[in-house]
């Protein structure tokens, strides 16, 4: 990925439906702006560094798959919560089973609470310690590739009723951030390259610079169990350096926090229509994909650009096994049909987040009462294209 030319805008500033913004590479530790306090974003490296905050928590609320990893040592008795980490979890009634034990725990201000999981834990979490006391302090160390290089940067938690996912949402900021990178080596495959598709979405969103250090890390950061971790931390502050910028611009979500969407409006249609068996991270590449084909149909991006970053795209879904997806099985129409259960919708239209090229990003609102032979056909097209690259039984 080396041909698109930069252009007038230099590499490290970027544009958001019109809003300019810029970012630079920040080596963590740095800190990230948010009401009603910032918060630090740390990498950690050494085992015995995460073992020390699990050791010194008054409270740890953690991923039941990654507490016997390295181990969470001899807790006293209660001063754990374990999670089990599926959707069907993630309600309110875990929250509350969350806060019922730190009451018993008498958790205070001045107390210790530390949350250790992927993006599961950090919901439930950040809306348990939000809602106990009107705001609980915790600490939040991430542990999928997803909640690295992306979600523990935001502030953003959500979780699910029985008719709809993610629908009770608020912001919740947790005190300081630990990345533990060496836990991503036992990551699912799966999940890790859904985790990567989120860094090139942000890439994506920055610039052309950025696209071509995604690139360039991809082959040491592919595969989990033999990442490099020094190549992984650089992935990790490129992405969240670049997360930070938008944050730090509009936490709130008002205006160009909306460009976090790109792929998704596409992305969530896939990924209810497939009953959630393609992952968040895979249904958003996918996404992403079917907009730039889109932008290209109506003359919003270049065919070589399209050309170029369809490689990249290629690359990051490579060696994907999903022996249960059938492009056949998606159907544009019902894509679209979808379209009107998107939380950004208005009723009338949803807004479509579509990128001239990396780091020229544009809103564009797509009306239901209009002509869908386009979108359409540029739905299957994307489809198709994606169905070749994975790897089909
Ligand atoms: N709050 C936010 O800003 C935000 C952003 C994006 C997504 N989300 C939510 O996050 C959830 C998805 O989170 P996720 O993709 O981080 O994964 P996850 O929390 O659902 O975990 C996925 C799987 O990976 C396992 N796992 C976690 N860490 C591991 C490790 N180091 N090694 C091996 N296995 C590990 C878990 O046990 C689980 O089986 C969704 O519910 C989504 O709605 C939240």
């Amino acid at each position: 990925m080396t041909t698109i030319a930069p252009t007038a805008f230099e590499a490290n500033t970027f544009t958001i439906n019109g809003s300019v913004l810029s970012w630079s590479q920040l080596e963590p530790p740095f800190s990230v702006s948010s009401f009603p306090h910032p918060y630090s974003v740390s990498i950690i490296e050494a085992i015995a560094d995460y073992q020390q905050i699990i050791a010194t928590a008054d409270f740890v609320i953690i991923d039941q798959n990654i507490a016997h990893i390295y181990g969470i040592g001899e807790r006293r008795a209660g001063t754990t919560f374990l999670v089990i980490p599926s959707e069907e979890n993630k309600t309110l009634d875990t929250v509350s089973a969350i806060i019922d034990q730190m009451i018993d725990l008498e958790i205070s201000k001045g107390s210790k609470v530390v949350a250790i999981g992927g993006g599961i834990v950090q919901d439930l979490s950040a809306c348990a310690c939000a809602l106990f006391r009107r705001g609980q302090p915790f600490t939040y160390m991430p542990t999928t590739t997803l909640g690295q290089l992306d979600s523990c940067v935001g502030a953003k938690c959500a979780v699910n009723t029985a008719k709809a996912k993610n629908i009770l949402g608020l912001f919740s900021a947790p005190s300081e951030v630990f990345i533990p990178i060496f836990l991503i080596k036992t990551m699912p495959l799966l999940d890790h390259r859904a985790g990567l598709a989120e860094m090139l979405r942000l890439c994506l969103t920055a610039s052309i610079s950025a696209v071509q250090i995604y690139s360039n890390l991809l082959p040491s950061i592919a595969q989990p169990s033999t990442l490099d971790l020094s190549a992984y931390a650089e992935a990790v502050s490129v992405s969240l350096s670049i997360k930070k910028s938008v944050v730090d611009f509009d936490e709130y979500e008002r205006d160009v926090r909306r460009s976090m969407n790109y792929g998704h409006t596409f992305g969530h249609a896939i990924e209810k229509l497939s009953n959630y068996q393609v992952p968040h991270g895979l249904g958003v590449l996918l996404g992403m994909h079917i907009a730039n084909v889109y932008s290209t149909a109506i003359g919003v991006m270049a065919p070589s650009c399209l050309a170029e970053l369809t490689i990249i795209f290629q690359k990051t879904a490579l060696e994907i096994r999903l022996p249960f997806f059938q492009a056949s099985d998606l159907v544009p129409e019902k894509i679209i049909s979808q379209f009107r259960y998107d939380k950004k919708g208005d009723g009338a239209s949803v807004p479509l987040i579509l990128i001239e090229r990396p780091g020229m990003m544009i809103f564009r609102q797509y009306l239901f009462s209009q002509s869908h032979e386009v979108l359409s056909q540029s739905i299957r097209l994307g489809i198709d294209e994606f169905s070749a690259w994975i790897n089909q039984p």
